[in-house]
């Protein structure tokens, strides 16, 4: 008995041990990670007809790219029309995207939904139907918690909240007549747990995975699957773009300095996790990663790690700081 509780322990310390050695060098969920090498690859969306918003700059290009490669069909949609024409045209080089068509869409003028969603449709006449709708467009924000004026709350959440479910609710009559489709939704690591100085960010992609959740819930008896993708820092303009405390005020820095996960490998395991139909997928490099699953798995002991060991680093490094006269930090 005693023999076999031994080999049992060592048998569980040792899965520990594996487990840790493969997410210190995973860039994803270890589910994600499986599907990625055993799973469906994104030139399973050959032929689908996708459509991405926000795909003028950053992940949603970077999709656009992976997409077309696969043979997807494509609908690009954002403000800047030269940036997305640009983007259509690389696309097209590359061999892919067959029967792409560019939209101007504002997420935020959401009168504009249903003219965007007919226009499209008329489009997908030709390829038929939309099978899938990434809802990518966001606005970064930073700035301290205190310091945020209430109207910049309320522009994250027509960007990043409202815009999405706008959009789905045009697109959804659609995929339920057809009874079938999928919706995407970028959100962030900041969806699932609590950043400092992007209160607004953070509150703005949580808000994101509870409107999506819920339409999982009611989405499963009509044969439409919801993909939620979580990214950690990775490498796109949102940082240039990004909002301070004040409304129009633009961030000057970096809203997450250090290392970014490079934007095509973001999109490649977005497409993987589309493909095969995942839930959610974290894509993320370490440092977040781990945290990730420490908030997930013992969201305590995260929480007081976050609020204690970081934040006496941050009051350190903010004391050496003054004593030295750094700016910035
Ligand atoms: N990069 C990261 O570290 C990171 C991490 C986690 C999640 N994300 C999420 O990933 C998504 C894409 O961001 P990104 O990092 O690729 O940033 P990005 O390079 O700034 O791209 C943002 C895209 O959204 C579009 N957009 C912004 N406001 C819009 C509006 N009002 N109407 C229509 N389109 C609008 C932009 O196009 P136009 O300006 O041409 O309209 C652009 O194509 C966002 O939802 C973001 O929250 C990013």
């Amino acid at each position: 008995m005693v023999c076999w509780l031994s080999l049992l322990a060592i048998a569980a310390v040792v899965a520990v041990v594996v487990w840790l050695i493969a997410l210190a060098r995973s860039d994803g969920d270890l589910k994600l990670m499986f599907y990625a090498k055993f799973g469906k690859q994104p030139d399973n969306l050959a032929g689908k007809v996708v459509w991405i918003t926000g795909a003028s700059s950053g992940i949603g290009e970077y999709i656009a790219y992976c997409l077309a490669e696969a043979g997807a069909r494509l609908v690009l949609s954002a403000r800047r029309t030269e940036e997305l024409e640009k983007v259509k045209q690389k696309c097209l080089q590359q061999g892919g995207g067959g029967g792409l068509c560019g939209s101007t869409t504002d997420c935020v003028d959401f009168e504009s939904h249903k003219p965007a969603v007919q226009k499209v449709l008329e489009f997908c006449k030709i390829l038929l139907s939309i099978d899938i709708l990434i809802n990518n467009a966001g606005r970064g924000q930073r700035s301290p918690w205190m310091e945020v004026e209430l109207d910049v709350d309320r522009q994250l959440f027509e960007v990043n909240v409202l815009g999405p479910v706008s959009l789905t609710q045009q697109v959804l009559p659609h995929m339920l007549q057809r009874k079938q489709g999928q919706i995407v939704v970028v959100s962030s690591l900041a969806g699932k747990i609590s950043s400092p100085y992007l209160r607004s960010y953070t509150a703005s992609k949580h808000a994101v995975n509870g409107y999506f959740e819920s339409l999982r819930t009611e989405m499963g008896e009509h044969n439409i699957d919801v993909t939620i993708l979580c990214p950690g820092p990775v490498a796109s303009n949102i940082s240039y773009v990004a909002v301070t405390g004040k409304l129009g005020e633009v961030s000057s820095s970096p809203i997450t300095p250090g290392k970014l996960m490079p934007t095509d490998r973001c999109a490649y395991l977005s497409a993987v996790a589309i493909a095969n139909k995942l839930y959610e997928a974290w894509i993320s490099e370490n440092p977040s990663l781990v945290f990730m699953y420490l908030f997930q798995y013992f969201p305590d002991f995260a929480r007081c790690f976050m609020v204690r060991v970081l934040g006496l680093l941050l009051l350190g490094v903010k004391a050496i700081a003054t004593i030295f006269d750094w700016e910035g930090v």
